[in-house]
């Protein structure tokens, strides 16, 4: 996974964070992706006034990436401007594991350099993923 350019991707998810639509809860969110191919890939929060119909960034970035016609994600940042890191929420977390390696790994970053990270697995263990339709 060291092949990942971190900087460049959180770049990315952060030109993403100030595209956000969150005239609701103001929260915005940027994420961005590395896909197999080599392309990065980018997605915002999309709120709604209907408010359940809004999507994360992750599921949007994932999302784009599967438009591109790549369906394996190497590595996501997730970028916010909140002291806090924000965590993808679990929602996120089902999608990331249809399209992630379980040792790959998602970062979360914010405006004043902080970051986390975790593997996939560590996002949500024993998960439910596609093998388990296989038997
Ligand atoms: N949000 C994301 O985009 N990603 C997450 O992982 C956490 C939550 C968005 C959804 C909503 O637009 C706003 O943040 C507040 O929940």
């Amino acid at each position: 996974m060291s092949d990942i350019n971190w900087q460049e991707l959180s770049k990315a998810a952060e030109g993403a964070y100030h595209k956000a639509y969150a005239p609701y809860s103001k929260f915005q969110v940027g994420a961005a992706a590395l896909a197999q191919n080599g392309k990065v890939v980018c997605g915002c929060n999309v709120e709604n006034a209907s408010y359940g119909l809004t999507v994360c960034a992750e599921r949007n970035c994932i999302a784009q990436a599967v438009i591109q016609g790549d369906q394996e994600i190497k590595g996501l940042v997730v970028y916010t401007e909140t002291e806090k890191l924000t965590p993808p929420c679990g929602a996120c977390r089902q999608v990331i594991v249809e399209f992630m390696d379980s040792k790959a790994i998602v970062k979360s970053v914010n405006h004043l350099g902080k970051e986390k990270q975790w593997t996939v697995a560590e996002l949500l263990p024993s998960a439910f993923t596609p093998k388990d339709l296989e038997d």
